[in-house]
């Protein structure tokens, strides 16, 4: 795995250079109610899909945005069931091609499309096009979220929401936790991860008003030990594939996550200002 190669983005996660058969196509941590709750990773990330929608207050008539779409499972079901439009947007182009192949797949490639854009630089749409915007676990993998969050304000009318889903630090890390979640980072190639404390005025400066925030750490962090294990299901291909050094910072960065709950994952609903 080469974090120089554009499309190595989420292989830890999906596809073929650092297989670890967790993930479907949805490309999102799972939610589980709580220890007793067996549900498999299916299951599990399909209902931390269910938490956005049920947020999102789309309907028939309705444009959605999806930020960072990755293989368009979650916009599908957006479209499917709440009967709304959708344009999806995500750097990698593979993940554009399948998503659009989904679509049409489904029969919906009429009202959902999907297309490659760089949210940190522009999104391809007209001001105050959307109704509602979805960041489902995209923030967290762009170098420059205030910039992403200020493009999606644009694009979103005025009292548009966005539903959003982030990773997140709290207390602010220091020390040897400051240096293990950018262990994390380093492997799971994310950006940078805002303090709580930080992120009200990330909204506000971007055009955003917080309505609703979710810290979810203690339903989605099962998804960590979900890939622990893959990794070392699987550590004599991988360490064969990718040498031990890779392998290792891998088991390195996910075992800490497991071990500290750290980095949190939230959900939060934001609605755009009319005054911007
Ligand atoms: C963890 S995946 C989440 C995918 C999808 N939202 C889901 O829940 O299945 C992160 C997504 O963010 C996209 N992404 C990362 N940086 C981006 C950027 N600068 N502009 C657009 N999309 C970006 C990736 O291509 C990928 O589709």
């Amino acid at each position: 795995m080469s974090a120089t190669d554009e499309q190595a983005k989420y292989d830890y996660k999906s596809d073929e250079s650092m297989r670890i058969d967790v993930w479907d196509e949805n490309l999102h941590v799972g939610y589980w109610d709580g220890p007793g709750d067996t549900s498999d990773q299916t299951l599990a990330t399909e209902r931390l899909t269910d938490l956005v929608l049920a947020r999102s207050g789309l309907g028939a008539g309705q444009h959605l945005l999806d930020v960072g779409c990755g293989m368009g499972k979650p916009a599908r079901r957006a479209a499917t069931e709440t009967g709304c439009s959708v344009s999806g947007v995500s750097d990698s182009d593979t993940q554009v091609e399948r998503a659009n192949e989904g679509a049409a797949a489904a029969g919906i490639a009429g009202r959902v499309g999907f297309q490659t854009a760089d949210a940190t630089q522009e999104l391809p749409f007209p001001d105050a096009h959307f109704d509602v915007a979805w960041a489902i676990e995209s923030l967290v993998h762009m170098t420059d979220r205030a910039r992403a969050l200020a493009h999606v304000a644009r694009t979103l009318k005025p009292g548009g929401l966005l539903v959003a889903t982030d990773f997140f630090t709290h207390p602010p890390l220091t020390g040897a936790r400051a240096d293990a979640v950018d262990a994390f980072r380093g492997v799971a190639l994310l950006g940078p991860i805002v303090s709580l404390d930080d992120y009200p005025a990330l909204l506000r400066t971007t055009g955003f008003e917080l309505r609703e925030f979710v810290d979810l750490t203690e339903h989605t962090h099962r998804t960590y030990a979900l890939l622990l294990q893959a990794l070392r299901d699987n550590e004599a291909d991988l360490r064969a594939q990718h040498g031990d050094a890779v392998f290792d910072g891998f088991v390195t960065a996910f075992a800490y996550c497991v071990e500290s709950l750290e980095p949190r994952y939230m959900l939060y609903v934001a609605r755009r200002v009319a005054d911007r």
